[in-house]
């Protein structure tokens, strides 16, 4: 029988993933920080890597943070942790991972400009934005541009502390693959929302946001003018989908997929939705922004489809119904 080591395995995403397993027949050993075991602490390793063939590397340090304040903690946690755990497996022969990366790697979604095709713009500008421009410009000749799916083959861009992470754990993975010809996975995954979701902190992902000011029964505050496109993919077609990524891979290789629902929503939407869902209050649209913020990144799940037989099965208004009264952590 296969045995799996999920770490953050009592968090949001990571607890979904031992039930899934569970589900599917796995052995699953959990490691958490919050029952005391570290990622970071190789004694904590070499008691639980003999006795597992796959690690499902979901602890990480999430959100977007406060400040550079937060830097030392992103990059103990996510990637300090990370070398921790492949030097660990490598010394104890665990020759599989499966990475829980993001989507944020990409920074910018994809565009096209009707003039000058597919185009990557940089950051949008404070200028623009405190003038109510959301919209990116064609880099070459400053036209408007359509959002455009993004897949695997774009190039990454990140552009806050944990993006930077996110990215530098896939390559500390794909050198780990690389040296020790093991097989790793990295799920990039897209706006993950469901049940157990940790509620409003400034770590938080916007649907906790909501649903935490629902709650209170205080209205969204929709950003920008709500138009921004997620793809919002619920918690367990993620989980669903990292118990796909135990069995494929690629020896010496790290491969990466986009985790999404293939079905976008805007923010605004997906506030109207869970307000409805509650019954108010109606959200407000601010004309806020916050600098680090990307305006539409939206996913091609094509290849985890062709190749992990992945679909998500959690539509938005069946998802989101589910987490307008579903319990927060
Ligand atoms: C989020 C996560 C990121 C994760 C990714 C994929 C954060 C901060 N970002 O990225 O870590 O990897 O999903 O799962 O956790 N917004 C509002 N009102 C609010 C807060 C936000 O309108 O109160 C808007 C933002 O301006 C943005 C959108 O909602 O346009 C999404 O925000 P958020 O969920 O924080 O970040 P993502 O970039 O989507």
């Amino acid at each position: 029988m296969t045995r799996v080591l999920v770490t953050g395995a009592a968090g949001f995403i990571g607890s979904h993933v031992v039930e899934a397993l569970e589900a599917s027949g796995y052995e699953v050993a959990g490691l958490d920080l919050r029952s005391g075991d570290d990622v970071r602490d190789s004694a904590v390793l070499d008691r639980l890597l003999p006795e597992v063939d796959v690690v499902v590397h979901q602890a990480a340090k999430v959100g977007l943070g406060v400040n550079v304040a937060d830097l030392p903690d992103y990059a103990s946690v996510n990637v300090y942790g990370t070398a921790v755990l492949l030097a660990a497996m490598a010394e104890h022969g665990v020759g599989r991972l499966v990475l829980a990366s993001s989507m944020v790697v990409y920074g910018e979604g994809a565009y096209e400009c009707a003039r000058h095709g597919r185009v990557r713009p940089g950051p949008r500008s404070a200028a623009d934005l405190s003038r109510g421009s959301f919209e990116p410009r064609c880099p070459r000749c400053g036209e408007s541009m359509a959002f455009a799916a993004i897949d695997e083959d774009a190039p990454v861009d990140p552009r806050n502390a944990y993006s930077t992470t996110k990215l530098a754990q896939e390559h500390l993975a794909a050198n780990w693959a690389r040296e020790t010809g093991a097989m790793a996975t990295a799920l990039r995954y897209h706006n993950v929302y469901g049940p157990r979701m940790p509620r409003d902190t400034p770590y938080s992902g916007v649907a906790a946001i909501f649903r935490s000011a629902l709650e209170a029964g205080r209205p969204p505050r929709v950003f920008e003018d709500g138009g921004q496109m997620r793809d919002f993919v619920h918690v367990r077609d993620v989980a669903d989908a990292n118990v796909a990524a135990l069995t494929r891979g690629e020896p010496g290789t790290l491969t990466v997929y986009n985790i999404a629902s293939g079905e976008p929503h805007t923010v605004g939407e997906m506030a109207s939705a869970l307000a409805a869902q509650r019954g108010g209050p109606e959200p407000v649209t601010t004309g806020e922004y916050r600098l680090g913020d990307v305006r539409h990144i939206v996913a091609a799940p094509h290849r985890a489809a062709a190749e992990l037989g992945f679909r998500a099965r959690v539509g938005f208004a069946e998802g989101m119904k589910e987490f307008a009264d579903a319990s927060l952590a």
